[in-house]
């Protein structure tokens, strides 16, 4: 049956090629789809100032997730499809997908999400990625830290552990800037006091401080952390000096630092597939492709998610994490954090 189905995909995909047959079950109804995951918004609630969650019912193509993944979510924006990486809050066991995101004062899409995003829409969806997740055997005694919106993934391994009765001993330390700013506050609290999980809050912006080892005297058998960089480093810190680096996972929200575009870049950006081109300006080639009016697919604009992969044609490139350069021939880069070095040419 499904040989069959994978057939009929393939000859309805090609009779209507070049247009794929989503564009026009979409024309129909956005839910129904042949190959791309889709979901519907199916409530939407805004618990802090800076925040939205909301629940999306996804498509029959989602294959589910691990706990701590992320997926890449799509909204339309004035006409252009932006996509994001969030990383589900809801338990692995449960189909619907909760998220929570936190606008950003200069943020795109999490500040449109936060002012429109409601019950009915329909977002686009990858399936989930990442390394951050609890293992398939998972540890005894666990670790959950988390600063800010960094407390999806580590409340989705939360909230997979208490459905599966984990027997040995959770804790969350969540830090944010005080209470006002902690969508979760209510539902933990009833966690922590109905499932006997041990949840801890440091307000920052209201007398409580960073992170210090003494927040964390036990280490457990496996601790994940997510939130801001200074609070990753702090934690892993206090992990190695222990000797125990190797019990910690770290997964950060924010780009990671890159070496800085070349002041002096020199050269021709040659587009291939569209035949536009830039005069090299040292950018990434991602943003100076959207500067010449094309828009190259994406998702987390830091090097994690591989949606802006496309084949270097011909030309040399700079990897703006390591500052490495590579010339050989068509080979796949990763558009957001690949410089041109010279003249390239990119498959785009
Ligand atoms: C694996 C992964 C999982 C994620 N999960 C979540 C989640 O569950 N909830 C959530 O709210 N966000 C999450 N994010 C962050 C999210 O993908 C976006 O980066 C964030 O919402 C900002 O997007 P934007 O379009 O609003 O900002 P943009 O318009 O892209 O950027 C605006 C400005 O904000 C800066 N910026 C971008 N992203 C961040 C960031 N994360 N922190 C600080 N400054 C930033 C940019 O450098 C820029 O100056 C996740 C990111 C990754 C990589
Ligand atoms: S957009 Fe995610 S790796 Fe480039």
């Amino acid at each position: 049956m499904s040989r069959l189905k994978t057939f009929a995909g393939s000859v309805i995909q090609a009779a209507l090629a070049p247009h794929a047959v989503d564009r026009y079950l979409e024309l129909v109804d956005p839910m129904v789809t042949w190959t791309e995951i889709r979901g519907r918004v199916t409530s939407v609630v805004r618990r802090t100032d800076r925040t939205v969650t909301f629940v999306v019912d996804p498509t029959r193509q989602f294959d589910g997730f691990k706990a701590g993944q992320f997926i890449q979510l799509s909204v339309v924006i004035d006409g252009v499809r932006q996509s994001r990486c969030f990383s589900p809050a809801t338990s692995e066991h449960d189909r619907r997908l909760e998220f929570t995101v936190t606008a950003h004062d200069d943020g795109f899409v999490s500040a449109y999400l936060r002012d429109n995003l409601k019950a009915g829409d329909v977002v686009g969806l990858t399936q989930a990625a990442g390394t951050f997740a609890l293992p398939a055997r998972r540890p005894r005694d666990i670790r959950l830290i988390s600063g800010g919106s960094g407390i999806t993934p580590v409340l989705s391994m939360l909230r997979t552990l208490v459905d599966e009765g984990h027997r040995g001993t959770v804790e969350l330390l969540h830090f944010c800037r005080d209470e006002a700013d902690n969508p979760y506050r209510a539902e933990l609290s009833l966690m922590a006091e109905q499932r006997g999980v041990n949840v801890r809050y440091v307000y920052t912006r209201a007398g409580g401080g960073y992170f210090t080892a003494d927040h964390l005297p036990e280490l457990g058998d496996a601790a994940f952390a997510c939130g801001p960089a200074p609070l990753l480093a702090a934690v892993s810190q206090h992990y190695a000096d222990r000797g125990a680096a190797d019990l910690l996972a770290i997964e950060e929200f924010t780009p990671p630092a890159t070496v800085a575009a070349d002041a002096d870049a020199t050269g021709t950006l040659t587009f291939t597939e569209s035949s536009a081109t830039a005069e090299n300006d040292g950018r990434s080639i991602l943003d100076q492709a959207e500067s010449a009016g094309l828009f190259p697919e994406s998702g987390c604009r830091m090097g994690i998610c591989f949606s802006c992969t496309a084949v270097r044609k011909a030309g040399c490139t700079k990897n703006l994490l390591t500052g490495e350069t590579d010339s050989e021939p068509d080979q796949h880069i990763q558009l957001c954090v690949s410089a041109p070095v010279g003249d390239v040419a990119v498959e785009i």
